[in-house]
């Protein structure tokens, strides 16, 4: 079965070696995936958001199925193009990726079937946003309705910070259209989890939970990125808390879009924050997460190609998703100034991985045959191991062999999550 994977991030490079242990698995295409990818897949240079470029490729090569992973194709309707053009997709549909790509609607959505999630008001007008925030409690966070990349939401300590933000987003459009929009939102505050799921509209199947480490710095300090390390699993989910989601949040969410007409299929993203009132959701979002994914699949004992042909076809059952004990960890290693200004194209060594390991290329381009990187987040140092302790320290051990000028790490991915599994 020839597959076509749109996309060409670290998630991406995990989502193809994990196809690639599939029987079923025949030629993989990834459009346009990048240097790293290209030693485990065909890399085509069509972008991910070329729509129209990516259906003709699928047409052209006759390809068997397509999994689309990033948001900005989802939300476009490329899984819609895909189907509608003969090609069966993992992913949901447009009227699905809405729970991502509007957080109006999944805030509505949630309000709506009663999902716990933070209070929020809706603003269309500027000044009408500053009058409320004038007499809000503090901190506060403001969210742009649409997609951005990840730094959409804003938590601001005072009505000066609120003002300014409300400006960029709504008045200077700093996020262009996602900015017509806000929320303004209630400050949450315990740990966050995120769990990935394979839902067909009927069943909805988590996996192992995860733990992102989204600011750029040790101790959770400087700007947020899109995630410089992950563990999975989680430590503060424990089961008592995994059974209230699934009957609080996973099964009412998928009800939910099934009454609105918007059934989703593909992998639903839960991101919650454990409050001291019980688990809320903090964001939905319509695929795999990054570097989520880059943790969950090297667990995963089951073959992924078959779980995505059952929840496309609709018959995915729970004993289909199957995990190995003990943990994973992901180390990011990242361009010196991301997620600001960073300088590319310096050379990557990579050592040799031993059966434990994997290194997922994320932000790299191959230039007379050598990987020089090109991105801010360069590559995913990953190891799993019978504890989380000796995941971190493998991880580790893994990056520090790879090189290239300008590597910037966090020294403290894990750490959080150690310290939270000794109190357990
Ligand atoms: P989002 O883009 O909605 O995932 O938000 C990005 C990050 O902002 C989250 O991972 C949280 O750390 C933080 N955040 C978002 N919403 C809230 C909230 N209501 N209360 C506290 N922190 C939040
Ligand atoms: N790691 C968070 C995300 O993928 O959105």
């Amino acid at each position: 079965m020839d597959i076509l994977v749109v996309g060409g991030g670290g998630r991406e490079h995990a989502v193809i070696k994990a196809l690639k242990k599939s029987r079923r698995a025949g030629k993989i295409y990834a459009l346009p995936g990048n240097g790293g990818i290209a030693r485990d897949a065909e890399c085509v240079p069509v972008k991910a958001t070329d729509i129209a470029g990516i259906v003709e490729f699928a047409r052209s090569r006759k390809v068997d199925f397509a999994i689309v992973t990033p948001d900005d194709p989802l939300v476009l309707g490329c899984v819609d193009a895909l189907e509608a053009a003969g090609v069966p997709c993992f992913g949901p549909d447009k009227k699905a990726a809405v729970i991502e790509g509007s957080k109006v609607f999944s805030k509505q959505l949630m309000q709506k079937y009663s999902i716990p999630t933070a209070a929020s008001e809706v603003f269309t007008d500027p000044a009408a946003a500053v009058e409320y925030l004038r007499t809000a409690d503090y901190p506060t966070v403001i969210k742009a309705d649409g997609l951005a990349l990840g730094k959409g939401a804003v938590i601001v300590n005072n009505f000066d910070e609120a003002q300014k933000t409300v400006k960029e987003m709504m008045v200077d459009r700093v996020f262009g259209a996602s900015g017509e929009r806000i929320l303004v939102e209630e400050f949450l505050t315990g740990p966050e989890v995120s769990v990935l799921s394979f839902t067909d509209g009927k069943t909805v199947v988590p996996m192992v939970s995860s733990m992102d480490h989204k600011r750029a710095k040790d101790n959770d300090e400087g700007l947020n990125t899109g995630g410089m390390g992950t563990v999975a699993p989680n430590p503060y989910y424990t089961p008592e808390i995994a059974a209230q989601c699934m009957e609080r949040i996973f099964l009412p969410t998928i009800r939910a879009m099934n009454a609105e007409g918007r059934p989703f299929k593909g992998c639903l993203y839960f991101g919650l924050m454990l409050t001291p009132k019980g688990p809320k959701v903090i964001e939905y979002n319509c695929r795999f997460g990054d570097p989520e994914t880059q943790v969950v699949l090297p667990l995963l004992t089951s073959d992924l190609l078959e779980i995505m042909l059952a929840v496309r076809g609709g018959s995915l059952k729970e004993d289909m998703v199957r995990f190995k004990k003990g943990a994973a960890c992901c180390v990011v290693l990242a361009s010196e100034g991301y997620p600001k200004k960073y300088d590319t194209g310096f050379p990557i060594t990579l050592p040799e991985t031993g059966a434990n390991e994997d290194i997922y290329i994320a932000g790299a381009k191959l230039e007379d045959g050598q990987l020089v990187t090109s991105g801010g987040r360069v590559l995913g140092a990953v190891a799993t191991a019978d504890t989380l302790k000796e995941a971190i320290d493998a991880a580790y051990a893994l990056a520090d062999k790879i090189h290239f000028e300008n590597a910037y790490m966090r020294r403290d991915i894990g750490k959080r999550a150690l310290a939270a599994q000794s109190t357990n």
